[in-house]
């Protein structure tokens, strides 16, 4: 069948003389790139792929259109670090010019495999705007970071029967000398599904059948995307980003939501048991995570701080999103919980603590916060409703907002001359158990924040995009709040 043609399915082997560099330069100095948060110089990043820590450094993959903020041809970009705060930039890992990907390089993970790093990824096909197959390639590379296709890729080509075009972003890990590959999938009846291939070698693969979930997904679930999975304290959890999720109570207000599962999988029935299933994230740009084992075998978590199908202001400058920062994964009370993992503490520059008392009223406590993480533990005395304003300005700011007496709190990102995203709703929230005292961390970059709520009980990533002057910090409460407030200066970790 014939290939699907628009001027957007390009690589970056075809810029025309000058148009990388023009476009680099049409946002190098843009206030809203950020400082330490993977992003791109130029055109769109979304989902991180092939994660992991190999040969003595970190590895961060994503998909990248290089000439604009769309989604577009996408390769593999690549960003290297020996200590996951610095990174350096890389050559496109992977670039789209055979026919078994025409259509893009799409998501895929990572495994070590005989001492190289094996990159599974989709080579995506497409026949019309509608009409699309998909191919699982493989790339390798070596101790030196030489990546090379594989020569007999694709390494499963095209979908399984019973399955729409709609499969892909392959997770493949090892267990009991056995390989597995997840596949994110959409059933013929139009309905998501993960599917699993196994194989003795990581190479040759064979289609074993359905996850069987025992998730009642509601009707509207099309397509699940991005499958991660690994093992923690002995249980199995399962990461997945579904499509067609409906906002409910506190729930899925996103246009694409994230869920994880624990629970215990049988890899030869393919049953998994689940115990617990939750939305991962409160935030409004929070997509497609992936995690990988860090240095000391931890779990680390990068996801993609963007959404899709919306338009960011970044955009009229060419380039669009960043990654999450990297966070730690660990079970607590049956619940899987993210914080920042404690390598950021490198990017700290200079550190200040203050106590600081508020009445009912509201109240500046600093300014030219652009580039920090912030420290708050509020002691609560009669306040019922206290919060902290970010990006604060006389016109602008984003509100973090706790209720005692609801139980809950919510992120509001309305106040901002470039407020976006308002189809989705302005608001997201939590329920939270307010006691009389409550944690707050928060990583603040350009225009990026991502907020920790009592060592991960909740936490939102919120993209905003401020006005120069809207640096400040406000508290506000309707009582008598005690904060002590920690900040610490952060270092630049990756070149504009
Ligand atoms: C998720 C996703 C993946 C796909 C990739 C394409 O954001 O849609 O399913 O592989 O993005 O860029």
């Amino acid at each position: 069948m014939e290939r699907y043609t628009e001027p957007k399915y390009r690589t970056v082997l075809e810029a025309k003389e000058n148009e990388l560099k023009d476009l680099r330069e049409k946002s190098v100095d843009s206030a809203w790139k950020p400082a330490y948060h993977i992003h791109p110089q130029y055109g769109l990043m979304n989902d991180p792929n092939g994660l992991a820590f190999f040969n003595g450094e970190f590895h961060v993959f994503y998909q990248w259109y290089p000439f604009s903020a769309m989604h577009g041809m996408k390769h593999w970009a690549h960003v290297k670090s020996t200590d996951l705060v610095n990174w350096e930039r890389l050559p496109a890992a992977l670039v789209p010019v055979e026919d078994y990907e025409s259509h893009g390089a799409y998501s895929g993970a990572s495994l070590e495999v005989d001492g190289k790093l094996y990159l599974y990824y989709t080579g995506n096909i497409k026949y019309s705007a509608e009409e699309r197959s998909a191919n699982q390639c493989l790339a390798i590379m070596d101790q030196e970071g030489n990546i090379q296709k594989y020569e007999n890729n694709p390494v499963i080509e095209g979908v399984p029967d019973g399955y729409t075009g709609h499969v892909r972003d392959p997770k493949v890990f090892e267990k009991n000398g056995n390989y597995y590959m997840f596949l994110g999938a959409q059933r013929k009846d139009l309905t998501g599904a993960i599917i699993v291939y196994e194989s003795d070698n990581a190479i040759d693969w064979s289609f074993k059948g359905e996850l069987d979930l025992q998730i009642d997904f509601p009707e509207s679930v099309y397509m699940l995307e991005c499958p991660d999975y690994f093992e923690l304290n002995g249980k199995d959890v399962l990461i997945f980003s579904p499509q067609g999720l409906n906002a409910d109570g506190h729930n899925y207000y996103n246009l694409y939501n994230v869920i994880y599962t624990i629970g215990k999988l049988d890899l030869e029935s393919l049953k998994y048991e689940v115990e617990h299933c939750q939305e991962l994230e409160k935030g409004f740009d929070f997509y497609a995570p992936q995690t990988f084992e860090g240095k000391n075998k931890e779990r680390l978590l990068f996801s993609w701080a963007g959404m899709g199908e919306i338009d960011y202001p970044s955009d009229k400058e060419d380039w669009a999103h960043c990654l999450s920062i990297p966070r730690e994964l660990n079970l607590v009370d049956g619940k899987l919980v993210q914080r920042p993992s404690d390598l950021l503490k490198q990017l700290r520059v200079k550190s200040d603590s203050s106590k600081v008392t508020i009445e009912a009223e509201s109240k500046n406590i600093d300014e030219g916060i652009e580039q920090h993480e912030l420290e708050f533990i509020f002691e609560l005395g009669e306040a019922n409703k206290y919060g902290i304003e970010l990006f604060s300005s006389e016109k602008e700011g984003l509100v973090l907002e706790f209720d005692r007496g609801s139980q809950t709190v919510s992120l509001n990102r309305k106040k901002f001359n470039s407020a976006f995203g308002g189809e989705y709703g302005f608001v997201r929230s939590s329920e939270l158990k307010i006691g009389r005292h409550v944690k707050v961390q928060v990583f603040v970059d350009h225009s990026i924040a991502e907020i920790f709520v009592n060592d991960g009980e909740a936490v939102f990533t919120a993209r905003v995009f401020p006005e120069e002057k809207s640096n400040g910090l406000k508290l506000f409460s309707d009582g008598k709040v005690n904060c002590s407030y920690t900040k610490h200066e952060l270092k630049q970790g990756i070149t504009r």
